[in-house]
């Protein structure tokens, strides 16, 4: 029988995602062991795991390369792909938002409004939403620099403990949306694999709900 293919995120979701599935039945005993590889199996080669960056893992998921995988909301809002999103797995909380120097919060309507981001998929339908039009610049990270540099006026960014913005004299000047991690499923695969793959679903949820 064919392995179910997950996609593990490296980072901030990985060493949770693990837990979850362990406490599901998966054997992750070969995660647990420093390696470069980026394929491994379980010992009874039901699971094959495939270490990708968090952003991509929508990519995976929806050209079939994984079956299933673990998000943040924040990647598969700005990835827009079309797969299945079955599970809030209520870890990885963060908030996405626009934050700033204090002072912002009186120019934040003008018009070309310069927007530093990872986000701007995101960012663009924030302020399109609004009828802001805004001068997206897209960053890959240490996206707070933005505002303290002169490169922009605000960032939009996830925030989790807050200590980030802290640190940089920032503050949030607006909630966008609460961000958390989900389950992910290929479509495709729910289908043709169903018999496999809903199980884990239900083990998967039915934890969730049991360590609320
Ligand atoms: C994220 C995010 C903020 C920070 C927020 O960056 O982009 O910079 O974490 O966390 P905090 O509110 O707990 O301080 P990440 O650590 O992913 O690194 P990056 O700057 O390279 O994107």
């Amino acid at each position: 029988m064919e392995p179910i293919t997950i996609a593990l995120a490296k980072g901030r979701l990985a060493d949770k995602t693990i837990e979850l599935l362990s406490m599901c039945g998966v054997d992750c005993s070969p995660l647990k062991v420093p390696t470069r590889k980026l394929v491994l199996y379980d010992a009874d080669k039901k699971y094959k795991f495939i270490f990708v960056k968090p952003g991509d893992v929508p990519t995976y998921i929806e050209r079939g390369a994984a079956d299933l995988g673990v998000a943040g909301k924040d990647t598969l809002l700005e990835s827009d792909r079309d797969i299945y999103e079955v599970a809030d797995l209520r870890f990885g909380a963060c908030r996405m938002c626009v934050a700033g120097y204090p002072q912002q919060r009186d120019v934040i309507t003008n018009s070309n409004l310069r927007v530093a981001t990872k986000y701007e998929h995101i960012a663009k339908g924030y302020y399109d939403r609004q009828g802001i039009s805004v001068d997206i610049i897209k960053l890959n990270g240490s996206v707070e620099l933005g505002p303290v540099v002169g490169l922009s006026d605000v960032i939009v960014d996830i925030v989790e403990s807050g200590k980030t913005l802290e640190a940089n004299g920032l503050v949030v000047l607006e909630e966008i949306c609460e961000i958390t991690a989900r389950l992910v499923v290929n479509k495709v695969s729910l289908k043709i694999k169903y018999k496999e793959i809903k199980p884990l679903i239900d083990r998967i949820v039915a934890a969730v709900e049991d360590t609320k």
